[in-house]
């Protein structure tokens, strides 16, 4: 099984960015615990990162064909990024759109998520463990459907 872990605008300056929002991983050492969960799993994670839009959409389409599941945290795009909403949509795969703050407790602005009207779900608030869920997630839901 592959998945492919997204992380949009600014993600790459984890460990950098306000801790007491975002935790103090690096946006590497994150993706390295992810994938080793993966492996656990018997699942390939395939990480992917981008401050720009197109790039992402760009990547979804490229790598759609050859994935089972989709794992991202779109950054401030998740709040408008109406394009990256609809090629998540076209896929047609689970996906899971993880935020390590909790966005429902900051800015009325970032308390929407456009992507997340096409996600299976949304974890917010739990850090970088919040990836490691929506892993445990998808591998169960892709082999076994959760019935949700
Ligand atoms: C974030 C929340 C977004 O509002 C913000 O723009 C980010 C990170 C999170 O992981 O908590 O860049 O997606």
């Amino acid at each position: 099984m592959r998945i492919l872990l997204i992380n949009g605008p600014n993600l790459n300056a984890l460990g950098q960015r306000d801790p007491t929002l975002y935790g103090t991983m690096t946006l590497p050492e994150i993706e390295a615990a992810v994938v080793a969960g993966g492996e656990e799993l018997d699942t390939e994670v395939v990480c992917f990162q981008s401050n720009s839009e197109g790039a992402i959409v760009d990547y979804i389409q490229e790598q759609t064909p050859n994935a089972q599941g989709i794992i991202i945290n779109g950054g401030a795009l998740s709040h408008y990024g109406l394009s990256l909403r609809d090629a998540l949509s076209d896929t047609g795969l689970p996906v899971v759109e993880v935020h390590l703050s909790n966005i429902h407790a900051r800015e009325s602005w970032r308390q929407r998520s456009v992507t997340g009207s096409v996600a299976k779900g949304v974890i917010a608030g739990l850090g970088w463990s919040g990836y490691m869920y929506a892993l445990d997630y998808l591998v169960t839901e892709i082999t076994q459907g959760s019935g949700q």
